[in-house]
């Protein structure tokens, strides 16, 4: 009989930029307060790549190298490099193909994800069906946003949440039953009028007018957006425990996306479980879009262990939205 594969995380890293900046910053910027920003949605400060000349792929192949040094991995070694970006360096090549230039991974072949805030999730599902399938054996999955390009720095609805950061995973076979065991991925287009870029794609090519109407920048109208998210991630978040069977008391940890802490909440109540059990940084990095699942669990890595449970759960543009349930394999 031939063993089941599941692909298992075995290694995660990072990359932040060094430049921060905080609710006080976003005071002498826009009409609002520190007091404002952190009680509607837990932000205190982020991380911006202001170097000029730097893109996601330079905070990829940052996270990449990390997580090959600290593990002693060949990078020629690497299979597939999955990267899940709403801001690649370029609408082509694809950031996987710079960054796996930038890294090393000569031996990679690779491609970018679009799904916005879910695009680590969807990356991450997409990564264990290409290990489970048995043909690959190291495949890396990257969330990476520099939200930074597209933000419009005079409006106050949306610069306040959103940061710039990476996060990276390896992916590899594992026999035990071990790592990715279940997932409930979603997409619902109809809500791209909440939640998208004007202009920059297809529909409506670069040009002065675009430019000068701003349609460069990230438009998001906050409330719809707020409560399809809560209703959204809590739903999926409480129907994968439902459809395994698994109590609050099996659960070890909730990885919520970072938007907003009142949806994170809501998410952590419909599960039932107590806040010691959710990860958060959204105080130190805001919204950094495809990164901030893997961020957390890099934040969080020491206080993981073997055979943990752990829900990853995420809402974001598209819309997208999903869960999937981890066993923490190491
Ligand atoms: O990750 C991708 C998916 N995105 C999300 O999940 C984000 C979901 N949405 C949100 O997190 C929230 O809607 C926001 C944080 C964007 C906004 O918070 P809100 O509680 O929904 O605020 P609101 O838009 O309902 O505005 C409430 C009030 C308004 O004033 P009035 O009309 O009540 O006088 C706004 O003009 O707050 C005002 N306001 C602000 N005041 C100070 C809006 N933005 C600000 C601000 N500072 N930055």
């Amino acid at each position: 009989m031939t063993q089941k594969i599941t692909a298992a995380i075995t290694a995660i890293d990072a990359y932040l930029p060094p430049d921060k900046l905080t609710n006080f910053d976003l005071e002498k910027m826009v009409d609002t307060t520190d007091e404002w920003i952190r009680s509607r949605t837990g932000v205190i400060e982020r991380r911006i790549l202001k170097t000029p000349g730097l893109a996601s792929s330079d905070m990829a192949a940052e996270a990449v190298k990390n997580l090959l040094e600290k593990k002693n991995i060949d990078p020629l070694s690497i299979e597939v490099v999955i990267c899940a970006t709403v801001t690649p360096d370029m609408v082509f090549p694809a950031t996987a193909n710079i960054l796996s230039d930038k890294a090393g991974l000569k031996n990679a072949w690779g491609f970018d994800l679009s799904a916005a805030c879910s695009g680590f999730l969807f990356g991450l599902q997409t990564g264990a069906a290409l290990i489970e399938s048995g043909r690959y054996k190291k495949v890396l999955v990257v969330g990476v946003d520099k939200m930074s390009s597209i933000i419009d720095y005079t409006d106050r609805n949306t610069c306040i949440i959103f940061g710039d950061g990476c996060g990276v995973v390896l992916l590899e076979p594992n026999y035990e039953g071990l790592g990715i065991i279940d997932c409930i991925l979603k997409s619902d287009g109809a809500g791209r009028k909440h939640l998208h870029q004007k202009a920059g794609g297809s529909l409506k090519p670069a040009s002065i007018e675009t430019v000068t109407n701003k349609e460069h920048f990230v438009y998001q109208e906050g409330q719809p957006v707020f409560k399809a998210a809560v209703k959204g991630m809590a739903d999926v978040s409480y129907e994968i425990m439902q459809r395994n069977h698994l109590t609050s008391d099996d659960v070890q940890w909730l990885v919520p996306h970072q938007a907003n802490l009142r949806i994170i909440d809501a998410t952590r109540e419909r599960m039932g479980l107590p806040e010691e059990k959710v990860m958060v940084n959204i105080q130190r990095y805001g919204n950094t879009t495809a990164a901030t699942i893997p961020l957390c669990m890099f934040d969080y890595e020491s206080q993981l262990h073997k055979g943990d449970n752990i829900i990853l759960a995420s809402f974001g543009g598209g819309y997208t939205w999903g869960a999937i349930w981890v066993k923490w394999a190491y």
